[in-house]
């Protein structure tokens, strides 16, 4: 079975049911960074290739890397004219200095290691180059609290701290937008500033119910509880949203939008 903590096994429902909603946020992203025509774009994390899809809409010549096979292939057949390679973040393909921009949406929770992966972004980033990632920001809404009571009820809460730091460690320090702009700063970046972001996205109810696997806890939990337990869950989980909740329903996300620069 696939390793539960990357994206290989949910990247068919990411591409589905968030990649054309999570889409918003790296347009916004593009647009903070100022990307232009004709500036050299590498989208770090990209996943099926929203951030690439983004800069290239404004004439950027962009790529994206992903180190998920599977969401690279979900990207390749959604959107077949973008390059999209697999590599990791540390470990980035490419010379010093490639680049004019270096994006990445909802990306920075997920390295193991932010210093060192920003290192490496810094490095194929050309003197005075943009560096710019959106990433959740804190506050829980009804429907992840609905979700969270369901999931203690078949996981003990204390296991979920663990599962967040394997697979997303920056995942409670980078809510917040001052630890963001430290981050950066201490990576080297200079003209360093965040703001946050409010987006409304509206879901079939089972679609987000669907949904909910794709996240962390999601793929924790199954991998725990196997398929025929997972699907009780789901079955659960889409009664009590049925009572709980109108269809569609709008999902209030608050995102920050973290862009820097690198010294000239
Ligand atoms: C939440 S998804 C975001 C995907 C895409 N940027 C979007 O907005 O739809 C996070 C992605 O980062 C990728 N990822 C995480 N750590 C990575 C690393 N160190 N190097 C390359 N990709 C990484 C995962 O495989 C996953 O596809």
């Amino acid at each position: 079975m696939d390793d539960w903590r990357t994206y290989d096994s949910v990247a068919e429902l990411y591409g589905r049911v968030h990649a054309p909603r999570f889409a918003e946020a790296a347009q916004d992203l593009v647009r903070a960074l100022e990307v232009a025509e004709g500036d050299r774009v590498l989208d770090v994390g990209t996943g099926t290739g929203v951030g690439v899809e983004a800069a290239t809409n404004v004439a950027a010549t962009a790529v994206g890397v992903d180190r998920s096979l599977a969401m690279l292939a979900v990207g390749h057949r959604d959107h077949p004219s973008l390059p999209l390679l697999a590599a990791q973040v540390v470990d980035l393909p490419f010379r010093d200095r490639t680049f004019d921009v270096v994006m990445g949406n909802f990306v920075l929770a997920h390295f193991v290691k932010v210093e060192t992966a920003l290192f490496d972004v810094r490095r194929v980033l050309r003197p005075d180059g943009r560096v710019g990632f959106t990433s959740w920001a804190d506050g829980k809404d009804a429907f992840q609290d609905a979700w969270l009571e369901l999931v203690e009820n078949v996981v003990p809460r204390d296991m979920l701290a663990p599962a967040y730091a394997a697979a997303a460690p920056g995942h409670e320090r980078l809510k917040h937008p001052e630890a963001i702009m430290e981050t950066l700063r201490q990576a080297g970046f200079r003209r360093v500033r965040a703001e946050r972001r409010r987006y409304q996205w509206t879901y079939p109810r089972d679609e987000l119910v669907e949904g909910l696997g794709t996240w962390t806890v999601g793929r924790f939990v199954r991998k725990m509880l196997g398929e025929s337990g997972w699907a009780s869950l789901m079955e659960r989980t889409r009664a009590v949203f049925a009572d709980r909740f109108p269809d569609p329903l709008n999902d209030f996300r608050d995102v920050i939008v973290a862009v820097g620069a690198l010294p000239g």
